[in-house]
């Protein structure tokens, strides 16, 4: 596909997850643009050596200023914003802490980058879409699903973005925007192999519970978010497509 004119915003993506979903929207033809709180023009710039098309810019998905100067930046440039992937989040620097133990602060915080980061984003980046359409990809997780303890404010934050979705796939439907969830199992993302607590309690029972009983990688996302963003899928929105290996059914 040519579809280089064609930006693909990924939050969160000089690492990890996010990381790998850019890889792949740049295989795909896109354009994808990275946004981060550090790292993102590197990032860019490993998919550029790749071959693939990636501008990168540093910021706070929680932030309008950063939103505003990265927009302004790409609006002068020859490309049409056609999606979004709200990927940025709290989760592998988080402590596990039973819900007692939770204060104000961190619940805040949480629910400030996980719930109105991808608000603030969507608020953002649908103006430049109305004309032409485009697909708005939300990452949220299993846990809202199944319940997981340790991390209240981690799953209800995801609950929330799974409700943000159909919500939004509401409202945007008229406009041609398609609102989506992918909903992830346990993943050994760049960052959850920086916090040795989380692969101890979770590598293996989440192995256990899979039908398909590996790790899951980050590069076992990449085709359901290549599928939801692309035309393929252009009747489906509100939806939530879980990719964990068979440990949770819809
Ligand atoms: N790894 C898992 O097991 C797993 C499972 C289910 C869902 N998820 C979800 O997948 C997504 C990616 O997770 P990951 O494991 O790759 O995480 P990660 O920690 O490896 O990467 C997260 C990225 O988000 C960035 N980020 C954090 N706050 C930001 C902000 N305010 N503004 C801009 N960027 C910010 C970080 O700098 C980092 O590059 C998250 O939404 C996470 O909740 C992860």
């Amino acid at each position: 596909m040519d579809n280089t004119n064609d930006v693909i915003i990924v939050t969160g993506a000089a690492r990890g997850i996010g990381f790998a979903f850019a890889e792949r929207l740049a295989q795909d033809g896109y354009t994808a643009v990275i946004f981060d709180l550090a790292g993102a023009e590197d990032a860019a710039a490993r998919i550029r050596a790749a071959g693939g098309k990636s501008y990168g810019y540093s910021g706070s998905v929680t932030s309008e200023q950063d939103w505003d100067s990265m927009l302004a930046e790409l609006s002068v440039k020859n490309v049409k914003i056609r999606g979004l992937v709200n990927n940025a989040a709290l989760f592998a620097s988080l402590e596990m802490q039973p819900f007692m133990d939770v204060d104000r602060e961190t619940w805040m915080k949480v629910m400030e980058v996980n719930t109105y980061g991808p608000f603030l984003a969507v608020q953002k980046v649908t103006p430049f879409m109305k004309e032409e359409g485009g697909a708005i990809v939300n990452i949220s997780s299993t846990s809202p699903l199944k319940g997981v303890t340790g991390m209240p404010h981690y799953v209800v934050s995801k609950g929330a973005v799974l409700a943000l979705t159909k919500s939004l796939a509401r409202e945007l439907g008229e406009h041609g925007i398609r609102v989506n969830t992918i909903a992830p199992g346990f993943t050994l993302s760049d960052g959850i192999m920086l916090n040795t607590e989380h692969v101890n309690k979770f590598r293996d029972i989440g192995k256990a519970a899979r039908s398909i009983k590996r790790d899951q990688q980050p590069a076992d996302l990449v085709g359901a978010l290549s599928f939801l963003i692309g035309p393929d899928s252009g009747f489906i929105t509100g939806q939530t497509l879980v990719v964990d290996g068979g440990a949770y059914f819809v």
